[in-house]
């Protein structure tokens, strides 16, 4: 008999520890990871044509408080495909923009709502709705990590390069920002090589690191030795949401612009990601995005696909 890839047994069954959120790469492990990359897979592949609705007759949430374009689109076209409805909220819509707590706005729409995606600032706050809403919940970015990114990220490097194993990754940019920390969580479960290069002031701070503790993400502060060989080149905004105006901290980064001298030793058949929005002549010159642009927007279209699979997975 054919189990459909959205049948809950299979879904969500093959581990001890079944997802109930997605709050951060770290809290997942590399079955979690496999699994989900796994369902993304066959979730594009199946597109307009999936066998299961698996939030048939469900409303979900979003309460976002940065801005968003890929990120919102896909989430509320994702739910759909799978059957559901979806509202947005932005928080200078409702209460909590008022100063209602978290905890209060999770224990209202938990008994209103199927699950919510929430995008906001503080980690905190997407665990106290996970916590106070009893209701699946997603981190849609929060300032110290970008989950759903990720996911996206790894489905697009296996379908470029035909797995992470084996590959060296470099981060290069703000190597303490959501992207990076969720970067780094990713290559200690998944086991890949992946380098930071970031200034020092940027760099992920020794106590993160130690609670990594793996030995396959090293740190530098040399961009051009960290690109060596490197197969996976990735970049973020140097200024994060919430960061505008750090003219200061955006000066340091000048040597670690994504162009095409920095990329003149990296393997053959190297790809370039960006997690976009791109800011042209900073992080990346605008040749590079151009000349990488099929991987970078496959890389967007990826996260309708990776966020399907959360969605299906932790619906209850
Ligand atoms: N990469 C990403 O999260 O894009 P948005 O901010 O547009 O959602
Ligand atoms: N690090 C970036 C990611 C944007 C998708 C930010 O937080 O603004």
């Amino acid at each position: 008999m054919l189990i459909s890839p959205l049948s809950r047994t299979k879904r969500n069954s093959n581990s001890k520890n079944p997802m109930q959120h997605l709050l951060s790469i770290e809290e997942l492990n590399a079955e979690k990871l496999n699994a989900l990359i796994d369902l993304a897979v066959d979730l594009k592949a199946t597109r307009g044509n999936h066998p299961e609705l698996p939030l048939s007759g469900q409303t979900w949430a979003m309460i976002f408080t940065k801005s968003s374009t890929r990120t919102r689109v896909s989430f509320e076209v994702g739910v759909r495909e799978l059957g559901g409805s979806i509202m947005f909220l932005s928080s200078n819509d409702i209460q909590l923009g008022r100063g209602e707590p978290i905890k209060d706005t999770a224990r209202v729409l938990g008994r209103m709502v199927h699950g919510c995606i929430i995008r906001t600032f503080d980690q905190q706050d997407v665990i106290d709705f996970s916590n106070y809403g009893n209701i699946p919940t997603i981190n849609a970015l929060t300032d110290a990590e970008h989950p759903c990114q990720i996911l996206a990220d790894l489905l697009t490097v296996k379908e470029k390069l035909g797995t992470w194993e084996g590959k060296k990754c470099v981060f290069i940019g703000d190597g303490d920002n959501n992207m990076s920390r969720s970067w780094i969580w990713a290559a200690k479960y998944l086991g890949f090589e992946l380098v930071i290069a970031s200034p020092e002031t940027c760099l992920p701070p020794s106590d993160f690191m130690e609670k990594v503790n793996t030995p396959n993400v090293s740190l530098t502060t040399d961009p051009v030795e960290a690109i060596k060989g490197a197969d996976v080149i990735n970049t973020d905004v140097w200024l994060s949401m919430g960061q505008e105006g750090q003219k200061e901290k955006e000066a340091l980064f000048g040597p670690y612009q994504v162009n095409e001298d920095i990329l003149k030793n990296t393997a053959e058949g190297h790809i370039v990601l960006h997690c976009l929005p791109a800011y042209r002549e900073k992080e990346i010159t605008e040749q590079i995005l151009e000349l990488h642009a099929d991987t970078i927007f496959q890389q967007a279209e990826n996260r309708l696909h990776a966020q399907k699979a959360v969605l299906a997975t932790i619906a209850r």
